[in-house]
């Protein structure tokens, strides 16, 4: 018996078409500040699928310059010097897009660049050139709440540099804080900005400042105060006048939470502050979704029917964060509004190694919904998010009479018996061959040929290369 590791390779292999035939846009941020992560948490070039993004946005790499100059300033040079390792990243099949933000002190910084025809020009000029050196295909501009003194200032910046970049073939996005609030339509001038962005990534959530005195969802989809993300589309929607730009940001990170009261758990609750941080991505108030499942089995896990987002608490600590079903609930509104794609921030975050049951859980629900129909997937990713993991036991490969995998606290370990064996699923065990009754009646499939979706795919495909 020997554990199998590669046994995803299967489903990852039936996406290769994703990147060149897909009319919706799956952009997978990149926070590289992940490098600096423990064990689970730890992301690196190695662990990216590309199969599953259209774009690679990396975050956390440049900003503008703190003295005010308005160039790029590069704030993890041993990401850029690092970049050659990323051999499976390659420019044809990914788009790769630098962005520039993101950070709470930043919007000071673009103000003042947008405001001074010098500084604009500057950073056109360093922007360009690391856009070359570094065989990028664009740039997100992370300017966060910006008021309603940048409102023209932005379009400005956005008209100018997009003639710069066409000249060029290169992609000009734009991510903005989606969340309506008084601010909003004073410091955004919606139409302005669709016309001259290529994209614009609703960010339907805060990540700089959520921690106010009540535990709140990161990003509920109906909500009855001031977050709902559904709202927000609809009305970006109806401002923008162009939805196929728009693209919804969903978070793949999990927002931590100290109660007050560790027996008043619900949304709305008092709390205390960020919780505590975790020993591997180390941040108080933020967790990885692996590393949430790697500890699943202790947190008490509810869903909230009516903000379709599930929450979870362990003594003082609560957590706000997405499954895969709640992450099927948004990709429905962006399919029903029409929206450009979808915007996972960030791809490090999510299950990579598959501890909750799929690798890449998350993002492959996002795939599921709205990669182009001649995507083959191996079966509905399960509303949990557990993917191939829906209860505990011990379960014959679907694919393979002589490998199986057990399921524990939604966690999955694939087996493989020895030759001549098939795993017996009556009896848990693995019998020769001959006494195990294994329908090996395979449907073939050839990369090129049609493909089929998650409605018509043959239970017993298999990819043949
Ligand atoms: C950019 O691409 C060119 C041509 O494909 C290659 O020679 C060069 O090494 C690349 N530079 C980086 C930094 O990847
Ligand atoms: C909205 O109110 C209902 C009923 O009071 C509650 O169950 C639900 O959790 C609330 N949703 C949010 C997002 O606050
Ligand atoms: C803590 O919350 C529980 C449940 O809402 C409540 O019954 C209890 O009175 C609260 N305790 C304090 C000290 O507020």
């Amino acid at each position: 018996m020997k554990v199998l590791f590669v046994v995803f390779l299967i489903v990852d292999s039936m996406l290769f078409t994703l990147a060149s035939d897909t009319k919706y846009s799956i952009f997978c941020h990149w926070n590289t500040e992940a490098y600096e992560r423990k064990k689970t948490s730890f992301f690196d070039s190695w662990s990216i699928n590309v199969r599953l993004c259209t774009h690679l946005v990396f975050g956390s790499v440049a900003r503008l310059d703190p003295m005010g100059s308005g160039a790029l300033k590069i704030i993890n040079q041993k990401f850029l010097d690092n970049r050659k390792e990323i051999v499976n990243v390659r420019r044809d099949s990914c788009k790769q897009i630098i962005s520039v933000g993101g950070m709470k002190d930043d919007a000071k910084r673009f103000s003042k660049m947008a405001a001074s025809m010098a500084k604009r020009d500057q950073f056109y000029k360093s922007l360009i050139n690391f856009l070359f050196k570094w065989n990028c295909s664009g740039v997100l501009l992370d300017w966060q709440n910006p008021t309603s003194e940048d409102r023209d200032n932005f379009v400005h910046l956005l008209k100018e540099l997009k003639i710069i970049l066409k000249e060029y073939h290169f992609l000009l996005l734009v991510a903005v804080s989606a969340r309506l609030g008084e601010a909003t339509p004073r410091s955004y001038d919606f139409p302005k900005m669709a016309k001259h962005a290529d994209f614009i990534i609703l960010n339907t959530y805060d990540h700089q400042n959520p921690y106010g005195p009540k535990v709140e969802y990161i990003s509920p989809l109906y909500g009855n105060g001031s977050r709902s993300v559904e709202r927000d589309v609809r009305y970006w929607v109806e401002q923008s006048k162009i939805s196929k730009k728009l693209i919804l940001g969903i978070p793949l990170f999990a927002q931590t939470f100290t109660l007050e009261n560790a027996s008043n758990t619900v949304v709305g609750a008092p709390s205390k502050g960020p919780g505590r941080q975790h020993v591997y991505s180390s941040r108080a108030g933020f967790m990885t979704f692996a590393e949430f499942c790697a500890e699943t089995a202790k947190w008490e896990i509810k869903y909230d029917k009516q903000a379709q987002v599930p929450y979870a608490y362990k003594y003082d600590q609560w957590i706000t964060f997405e499954n895969g079903r709640s992450i099927s609930a948004k990709m429905h509104l962006v399919k029903e509004q029409r929206l450009g794609g979808a915007m996972v921030w960030s791809i490090d975050a999510d299950d990579i190694e598959g501890i909750c049951g799929e690798s890449y859980g998350l993002l492959k629900v996002v795939v599921s919904t709205i990669g182009s129909p001649n995507i083959l997937t191996t079966a509905a990713p399960s509303t949990d998010g557990v993917g191939l993991c829906p209860k505990d036991g011990l379960f014959r490969n679907k694919w393979n009479c002589q490998a199986y995998y057990e399921c524990k606290y939604a966690r999955r370990t694939d087996y493989e018996c020895s030759v001549g064996e098939f795993f017996d699923e009556e009896l848990g065990q693995c019998k020769p061959s001959a006494g195990v009754k294994c329908n090996q009646d395979f449907v073939n499939w050839r990369p090129g040929e049609d493909g089929y979706n998650s409605d018509n795919l043959p239970p017993n495909l298999r990819v043949v290369v």
